[in-house]
């Protein structure tokens, strides 16, 4: 089962990037192809429907291409006061113009990394939203890692074990719910 991988933080030092690299590698060691898609490469216009009018962008068509391919996503979303980052909003409203919609019957699991105690919980409530209004399987257990800067050790790992059992379990048992979705 391929399953594409994404941070929602576009910088290179980016906590959710670590993040979703550790779970990039339990996708792996489950016998699942993860599929890791960096958002910088995709030159996407802010959404005006006189673009769209004249053809949807090709960066769009390539991101929906990329997804139509991956049997589930998981994505690694920061929280920009408590919602989610402003340029993936524009991603998905222009993913939601492409015929068919690439969210749709989309099992999805949403991570989120934070400075805060909070984790980034609140921005993917935000995120739940749009997922679900366009018919995505949003994973009802999310996984939130709080306290970033303590959190990883030099070479991008967990510190503390506890945190890779839980988003190992949570990912684990996301591979088991879309490897039974027969959409
Ligand atoms: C933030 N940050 C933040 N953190 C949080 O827990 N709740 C919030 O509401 C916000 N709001 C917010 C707004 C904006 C515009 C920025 C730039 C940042 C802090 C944010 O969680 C922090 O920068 C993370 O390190 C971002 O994730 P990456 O880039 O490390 O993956």
């Amino acid at each position: 089962m391929e399953v594409m991988l994404c941070s929602l933080s576009l910088r290179l030092a980016s906590h959710n990037l670590k993040l979703v690299n550790i779970a990039s590698e339990i996708v792996r060691a489950n016998s699942s192809t993860p599929n890791l898609i960096n958002l910088n490469a995709y030159d996407i216009p802010y959404y005006n429907q006189e673009i769209e009018e004249k053809a949807l962008p090709q960066a769009v068509l390539s991101l929906k291409d990329k997804m139509d391919h991956a049997k589930a996503l998981i994505l690694a979303s920061p929280e920009y006061n408590f919602s989610m980052p402003g340029h993936f909003k524009n991603t998905l409203d222009w993913l939601s113009r492409c015929k068919p919609q690439p969210f749709k019957n989309k099992p999805i699991l949403l991570l989120s990394a934070s400075p805060g105690m909070v984790a980034g919980n609140r921005g993917l409530w935000s995120l739940r939203i749009p997922l679900e209004a366009l018919g995505a399987f949003v994973f009802p257990t999310m996984f939130s890692l709080p306290f970033i800067h303590e959190s990883f050790t030099d070479d991008h790992k967990f510190k503390d074990q506890e945190s890779f059992n839980k988003l190992d379990e949570v990912v684990k048992s996301f591979l088991r719910f879309a490897s039974t979705l027969s959409y």
